[in-house]
């Protein structure tokens, strides 16, 4: 039987399928062993007088008025915390009963949450995605098998083994952008299996329209949303998962008590708002704009080929000699976020975060520089 509880006859780690991720655990190029390559983030990247164009997170946040609300639950961290107007909050925004919201110290417990709630016999990661997921599910003593997606990352759901009764997938994907279409990502699921979605980025589409965050009914369906991206919150910890009541149960069921904190609690109900919701879209349509041209000036570098149609607030790069290129531009004042951690990429790939206009000119016109035969 699927989606037992584990623990009592816990596996050990591996990966059964696909190439390990193979690389190091800093900004430089050490290389030890494979699995290191799944803790490796983008603010490993970061380093004084560098321009950050390797974490993705929106510039300017938190705003104020949010910062303000997280102010003043902090007043009232005498009491234990108390989730319900945060669940609910989640549950109105998504048109869902507020059992199938559970609120959690972001999307990185949800993923911990998973890993320790079932027993998935066969859990298949969906790559190039983010490596968390895929962490989780090993440090609870899972095998993993890995599929990586070909052909510009387009999902196609005949390489999910038939039997696989765990699987992940980002939507949009960190790190390539793309955003897969929500009927192709429903094709994958059937009783029996479970289907994790990571929508950390989903708020960077204007409309969301890919979204299965209020898709009800869908059998084994887990939606992970984050509060980090959109908002700047990545030290308070806040997102949420949105799934059918028995699996919200059995994942409510594993977790510390009080997990998630009154002002994180706080974040969550003021971010589901029509404020935040109002305030999101018109980033998410800014963001849009700036993403496409800095795509195309980017594709416009000989070298350089774009990841096409991104839709998330980021760019993956493939870029000749790559692994020097992140060094040079090291050198140039930019700091962009390595591909070959993340598992089916290489050296010759590079994330980019979409910054404000004048920040990517001068990123594109370095990058230009650097690419121009010498
Ligand atoms: C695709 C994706 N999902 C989830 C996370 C983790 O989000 P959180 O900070 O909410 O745990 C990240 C962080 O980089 C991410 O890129």
């Amino acid at each position: 039987m699927p989606f037992l509880s584990m623990r009592a006859d816990a596996r050990p780690a591996g990966t059964a399928t696909g190439a390990g991720a193979g690389a190091g655990a800093g900004a430089g190029d050490a290389r030890p062993s494979p699995d290191a390559g799944l803790s490796f983030h983008g603010d490993s990247e970061l380093a004084d007088g560098l321009v950050d164009m390797a974490v993705n997170v929106r510039q300017g946040t938190p705003p104020a008025w949010l910062a303000d609300r997280i102010q003043a639950a902090v007043g009232g961290i005498g009491a234990y915390p108390d989730p319900r107007a945060a669940t609910e909050a989640v549950a109105g925004r998504h048109a869902r009963p507020p059992a199938e919201v559970l609120v959690t110290a972001g999307a990185a417990e949800a993923f911990t949450l998973v890993a320790r709630a079932f027993r998935p016999r066969r859990a298949v990661m969906v790559h190039p995605q983010f490596t968390e997921p895929e962490a989780a599910l090993r440090a609870a003593g899972h095998q993993v098998e890995r599929v990586t997606l070909g052909g510009e990352f387009r999902l196609d759901p005949a390489v999910v083994p038939h039997d696989a009764d765990l699987v992940v997938i980002g939507n949009p994907t960190n790190p390539t952008s793309v955003l897969h279409p929500a009927r192709v990502i429903t094709a994958l699921a059937r009783p029996g299996r479970l289907l994790v979605v990571d929508e950390a980025f989903a708020d960077c589409v204007p409309g969301e329209p890919e979204s299965l965050a209020a898709a009800r009914g869908v059998p084994g369906l887990i939606v992970v949303r984050s509060l980090t991206k959109t908002w700047g919150l990545a030290g308070l910890r806040a997102g949420y998962l949105l799934a059918g009541p028995e699996h919200v149960a059995a994942m409510a069921r594993v977790r510390p008590p009080w997990a998630v904190s009154s002002p994180a609690l706080a974040a969550v109900a003021a971010c589901c708002g029509p404020r935040a919701r109002q305030e999101a879209a018109a980033w998410a349509d800014q963001l849009s704009a700036e993403r496409d041209r800095l795509a195309r000036s980017l594709n416009g570098i000989p070298g350089v080929v774009v990841t096409p149609r991104a839709q998330a607030s980021f760019l993956l790069l493939n870029v000749a000699a790559g692994r020097g290129v992140r060094e040079r531009l090291r050198g140039a004042g930019f700091a962009v976020r390595r591909g070959d951690t993340f598992p089916g990429l290489g050296a010759d790939w590079l994330r980019v975060a979409v910054r404000d206009r004048p920040t990517n000119d001068r990123f594109a016109a370095a990058l230009g520089q650097i690419m121009a035969p010498a």
